[in-house]
């Protein structure tokens, strides 16, 4: 019979909730064995909030890492912590599935790299866009070749008032913290664009132009939205939208936690303390040659992805919105369009998916293309977008860069 692996969560927050509901309703062939979290006043708000009895709850991942029953972890902490807790994990004889971004910097990817070459632990990266229809359906189509060569790609994110204000507030406003706004949030895309065309292909030229043009400072009535005066409170479009703080999404008023910043939901998004951009801009070639661009911008109603791709036989344009392929022949104009049904469960049903795969990767100790090699060049490529915003210059990437 196969073996049903037990799986831990650490990180009990926004992103730990769904693999733990998940497990926590059991699979075939998982389930949650305990979840980990250093703040015992979020741990114990997420045991009740999803409603979890009987499951084993740690604060120290020492004591959690050394259950010899559990067979694997899900990291769901901060970016900043992935680097420590991966090896942590990792060293204990557990395998693990890390949440994107594999770290903030490259140099913190190639040590979970390299731990993970020395203790031969399985590893899966959690891009889990790769799992979405859309996005599985355009590569099978790109893998029948009917653009021929490529020339360039495009990608764009808009996020919604909801995830600007989140990432505003939150751990993810401070560039040390994820590598920057493009690594944390992004690395969906750029790791997407890079999937499209083929993780065989190096980048060797990155530029970028970004900034800060609306999340200004000068902007901020008062450090803290309970401290803001009731007028200009209620004037504010993101008085209401605590963004994804775990478990007050719904919430009209921030949460009360020891930790006002971090978790309460309550810091101004104008505030001074952040430093990720609000907008931001890159272009890129890779060594074949194809040469691509993203475009992220925040504040708008609703977020939105659109990815395009040109080739010398034509022209391929994912619309999410409508869950729809457009390909059109450049000889002709031919026009073909393939329309998926998006599956049921988390992201556009990635997330159930996502876990199967690594339960599949537990089985065969192979995680394919979700590898921690594959899942570093999204940061590579945002790492140096990043270098060419604050230096003003363009960027060169040497191939020896994606070694770890
Ligand atoms: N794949 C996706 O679509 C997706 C979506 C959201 C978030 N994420 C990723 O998930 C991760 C978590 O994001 P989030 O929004 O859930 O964060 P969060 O702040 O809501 O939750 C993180 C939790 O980790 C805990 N924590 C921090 N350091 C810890 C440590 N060393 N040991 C144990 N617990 C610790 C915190 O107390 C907190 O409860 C990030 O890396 C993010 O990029 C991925």
């Amino acid at each position: 019979m196969r073996k049903k692996y037990r799986i831990g969560v650490i990180g009990a927050g926004a992103r730990g909730e769904s693999f733990a509901r998940q497990l926590f309703a059991g699979t075939k062939s998982a389930e949650l064995f305990a979840v980990c979290d250093k703040d015992a006043v979020r741990l114990g708000e997420f045991m009740v909030f999803c409603g979890m009895k009987g499951v084993r709850t740690f604060t120290d991942p020492v004591d959690f890492f050394a259950a010899p029953e559990m067979d694997g972890v899900i990291i769901t902490t901060p970016d900043f912590t992935h680097r420590d807790v991966a090896i942590q994990a990792m060293r204990a004889g557990k395998h693990i599935y890390l949440e994107k971004p594999i770290a903030p910097t490259t140099a913190q990817c190639r040590e979970i790299i390299r731990c993970q070459k020395e203790t031969g632990m399985t590893a899966f990266v959690g891009f889990n866009m790769r799992a979405m229809k859309l996005y599985e359906r355009a590569k099978e189509l790109l893998c029948g070749n009917p653009l021929g060569q490529i020339v360039h790609i495009e990608g764009l994110e808009q996020l919604s008032k909801e995830h600007s204000a989140s990432f505003m507030r939150r751990f993810h406003r401070r560039r040390a913290n994820t590598g920057g706004i493009l690594n944390h949030k992004c690395s969906h895309d750029l790791d997407i664009m890079q999937w499209f065309i083929g993780h065989e292909h190096k980048l060797v030229k990155v530029g970028s132009l970004g900034g800060t043009n609306v999340f200004i400072s000068q902007k901020a009535p008062a450090k803290y939205c309970s401290e803001c005066p009731s007028a200009t409170y209620a004037a504010c479009p993101y008085k209401d939208v605590p963004g994804f703080v775990f478990p007050v999404r719904n919430s009209d008023r921030p949460l009360h936690h020891p930790d006002r910043i971090t978790y309460g939901g309550d810091l101004c998004v104008y505030n001074e303390d952040k430093d990720i951009f609000d907008n931001q801009t890159v272009i890129m070639e890779w060594d074949h040659g194809v040469r691509g661009n993203f475009n992220l911008q925040l504040f708008q109603a609703y977020g939105r992805r659109e990815t395009r791709i040109w080739g010398e036989k034509g022209f391929m344009q994912l619309i999410p919105e409508e869950q729809k392929i457009r390909l059109i022949r450049s000889s002709d104009g031919e026009c073909t369009e393939t329309v998926v049904v998006s599956e049921k469960g988390g992201h556009g049903g990635s997330d159930p998916k996502m876990l199967n795969r690594f339960v599949q990767a537990l089985e065969t100790g192979n995680p394919g293309d979700s590898s921690l090699a594959e899942g570093m060049a999204a940061t590579l490529l945002a790492e140096k977008a990043e270098q060419s915003v604050l230096t003003g210059q363009f960027m060169s990437v040497d191939t020896a860069e994606y070694n770890a």
